[in-house]
């Protein structure tokens, strides 16, 4: 599986709060089968020299991690990437495409709660214009999540949900919901901590092989994949 929206870098943001719980985040995804995890730590862009601070921040945290781990084997792979609070300017920033995931052009893009679904639609445009893919985290968290597919319809977005929404009836009727709005989805953890916010991939995908049988593989392992290895992303339907 990959797992490509986490906050497993220490000290950059309210995920892991030190390089232990880092690596317990870490095995804790290998364990249930998780190969690869892209580092995601929140970005709030407010202007380009945000994004470069974020970048040293996370440099820094990534090379504290990797120097604490003895044996690759235990973990999965890392890549670098970001979850990129949208505002309206962003797309001027020169440097935004160094918060895409790794030597990808997808970025994930988490949405800001007070802009009305035409004004998102018109940033995610701007960003995409300047060959990025846009990729939607969790985008089953935004109650008016229908408005705002319909405001994307007409652009080439991907849009990422939560595991945890495999877990419960009632979040799964609500997947069944969305997942009827568009073609193109991935799965990941948003795993902050290894107590209230943990990677549970390995149930989720269980669950998603009986329940979404036909949609499973993609959720979990191509989509991800397309995204890592930067190919236009597979479509459902
Ligand atoms: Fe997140």
């Amino acid at each position: 599986m990959f797992d490509l929206h986490s906050h497993v870098l220490p000290f950059v943001d309210d995920g892991a709060k030190d390089v232990e719980m880092s690596l317990a985040m870490l095995k804790t995804a290998k364990e249930q089968g998780v190969e690869l995890v892209a580092a995601t730590p929140h970005c709030m862009a407010k202007d380009s020299e945000a994004v470069d601070d974020l970048l040293e921040k996370r440099q820094n945290s990534y090379e504290k991690l990797i120097s604490a781990i003895k044996d690759k084997s235990e973990y999965p792979e890392i890549i670098l990437g970001s979850e990129v609070h949208l505002c309206k300017d962003i797309s001027d920033y020169p440097n935004l495409s160094a918060l895409c995931y790794q030597n990808t052009n997808y970025i994930l893009l988490e949405l800001p709660g007070k802009n009305s679904p035409s004004e998102i639609a018109e940033w995610i445009y701007n960003i995409s214009i300047k060959g990025l893919r846009p990729v939607i985290a969790h985008i089953d968290r935004y109650p008016d999540y229908d408005e705002i597919m319909d405001e994307l319809s007409h652009l080439d977005v991907i849009y990422q949900v939560n595991a945890a929404r495999f877990l419960t009836m009632g979040d799964r009727h609500l997947l069944k919901k969305i997942f009827k709005g568009h073609n193109r989805f991935f799965v990941s953890s948003d795993m902050h901590n290894v107590t209230t916010r943990v990677s549970n991939m390995g149930r989720a995908k269980e669950i998603a092989d009986k329940k979404f049988s036909a949609m499973s593989n993609m959720l979990f392992e191509e989509g991800g994949r397309a995204v890592v290895e930067n190919r236009s992303f597979p479509a459902f339907r």
